[in-house]
């Protein structure tokens, strides 16, 4: 067990736009299928914003609901830590945009680069900060305008993604949802596999990288789909041996909404009844690092996990990284 104050997440919230985007609506658009696209990824629709809205203008909402669940002011927020790979631009940071928004007047604020493992690996610097007694209430934030980095014409890639955004709050232990342990991964050297490769330093925006679509999510889908599983089922069955569990101990796995077929897969692997995995990616595709926190909301507004019981987040993303946590809950 690790040491220190016990943390807990006190409060959770997200928000999706309105827009709805179908799988018929895409096979108007280009070469695909609703058939093709069900089958290949569980995924039937995604929300989609409006021209105009920005990521913290989804992660504001997702956190004062969050907030609102915790019973806690935004004045009341020591740091905000918001994961997205769609910040409202370069720099400042969009957690300095939603810290803004909020009134949250007390917090500091910095954003966090995991990719699709960003909410797992923010929460567990959210821990950390919470459990070494530096920090009372930290607000943790995953959001994403996914369809703002996608490349509409890209047939393998555009079918996947969505937006939304979710939030939790971090705060000092209650007795529930405690963030019992976290688990980190990464894998630099298989960067390429999935990246967005110009807009930064090494190949900074031109005409050039315009027009050949670099500023765009580049995705190897079948590498990243085999490195997803080998590696979502190693961080699960590290956290069990750490926690002293077997994996079949878990009442829910909560996934990275990232392709039904890797999570069937993961849970297969794991010997696990597909049924204890959480998912909702038929609605709402793959938000990146906003989909944890959207699953745990709607967990939550459900009443799908008791008191007492054990669940565990779990994510895999560009990196490549990974990472689980496991709640108490
Ligand atoms: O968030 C974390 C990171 N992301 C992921 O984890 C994504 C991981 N990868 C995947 O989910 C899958 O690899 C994809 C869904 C992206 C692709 O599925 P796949 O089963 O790996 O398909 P594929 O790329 O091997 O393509 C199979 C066929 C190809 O046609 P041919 O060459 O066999 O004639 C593709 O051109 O399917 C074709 N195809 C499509 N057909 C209809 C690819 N995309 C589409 C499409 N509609 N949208």
């Amino acid at each position: 067990m690790e040491k220190g104050y016990k943390a807990s997440i006190t409060g959770v919230g997200s928000f999706l736009p309105e827009k709805v985007l179908t799988n018929d609506d895409l096979s108007k658009m280009l070469d695909t299928t609703d058939e093709w696209i069900t089958k290949r990824t569980g995924i039937r629709e995604r929300r989609i914003v409006e021209n105009g809205v920005a990521t913290s203008d989804l992660a504001v909402e997702a956190s004062l609901r969050a907030l609102e669940a915790a019973n806690v002011s935004p004045t009341e927020v020591d740091l905000i830590i918001t994961s997205t790979v769609t910040p409202d631009c370069l720099f400042p940071s969009t957690s300095c945009y939603i810290q803004e928004k909020l009134g949250a007047r007390n917090a500091g604020a910095f954003d966090l680069l995991a990719a699709c493992s960003g909410f797992v690996y923010a929460l567990s610097v959210a821990k950390s900060f919470v459990a070494s007694g530096a920090m009372k209430t930290v607000l943790v934030v995953g959001a994403e305008c996914m369809s703002k980095i996608t490349d509409y014409p890209d047939r393998s890639t555009c079918i996947l993604f969505g937006d939304g955004a979710g939030a939790v709050v971090v705060q000092q232990g209650n007795g529930r949802r405690e963030i019992v342990t976290t688990h980190l991964g990464s894998d630099g050297s298989k960067a390429e596999l999935l990246t967005i490769p110009a807009g930064g330093s090494k190949l900074p925006a031109s005409r050039e990288t315009v027009e050949s679509g670099s500023h765009y999510i580049k995705l190897r889908g079948k590498e990243v789909f085999k490195q997803a599983i080998i590696n979502m089922v190693d961080v699960i069955i590290k956290a069990a041996a750490a926690n002293d569990m077997q994996v079949e101990d878990f009442d829910m796995v909560i996934p990275h909404q990232s392709n039904i077929r890797i999570i069937e897969a993961a849970m297969e692997k794991l010997g696990l009844p597909k049924e204890k995995a959480f998912i909702n990616i038929n609605k709402y595709g793959n938000t990146s690092s906003a989909s944890i926190p959207i699953a745990m909301d709607e967990i939550e507004k459900g009443q799908m996990l008791k008191p007492g019981d054990t669940a565990i987040l779990v994510a895999f993303g560009g990196g490549l990284t990974w990472g689980s946590s496991v709640i108490k809950w």
